[in-house]
């Protein structure tokens, strides 16, 4: 049964379950932790919708020695994509020679993504690695392969489990699309 929700007065109804969200959080954490066997990872946590994914995916990965940190970044206003991107926390971080895993919530135009990557590239870490929970194909304006994928959704707006509309439904356990 699917549960339908309004917030701000837009219909949203379930799309992803919190069982599923957890068996992907666990199959990616997998990876992540035979591709990184051996190494301290340095986690990149993008604020503010991949701070929920990032709490469940770090634990489950269970590394004894990694690290994690936050950058943020604005583009978005209400259900758009301005496609203008301002950083509103950075790095301070000295990341030479670690072993990166940036963690998204949402890799969509991949404007952002690509930004980020290519701004870590430049101060020499080891490897830099991107995990994002959600994976929009289709609306890509730069072809940006996000490394690890827990899911690929079509290009809906979708709100719950750290994603939000302005600020509201971070909250929710099950991911909702708006129908
Ligand atoms: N929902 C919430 N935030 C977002 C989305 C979305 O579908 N795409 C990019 N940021
Ligand atoms: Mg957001």
């Amino acid at each position: 049964m699917k549960k339908r929700i309004k917030i701000d007065g837009l219909p949203f109804e379930t799309f992803i379950s919190e069982e599923e969200i957890k068996r992907e959080v666990r199959r990616v954490a997998d990876e992540l932790r035979n591709d990184l066997e051996g190494k301290s990872p340095f986690f990149v946590c993008v604020l503010n919708g991949a701070f929920i994914f990032a709490a469940d995916l770090i634990r489950e990965a269970g590394f004894n020695d990694s690290v994690i940190t936050f950058v943020r970044y604005k583009s978005y206003d209400g259900t758009s994509s301005t496609g203008n991107v301002k950083q509103l926390v950075g790095l301070n971080e000295d990341i030479e020679g670690k072993d990166i895993v940036i963690i998204e919530d949402i890799v969509d135009t991949g404007i952002t993504a690509n930004l980020m990557v290519n701004d870590l590239k430049k101060r020499n870490p080891a490897s830099i690695r991107f995990v994002t929970l959600l994976h929009k194909p289709e609306s890509s304006k730069t072809g940006f392969k996000p490394d690890y994928v827990a899911f690929t959704i079509p290009p809906k707006f979708i709100v719950g489990y750290g994603l939000d509309l302005d600020g509201k439904a971070r909250n929710l356990k099950d991911i909702y699309i708006n129908v």
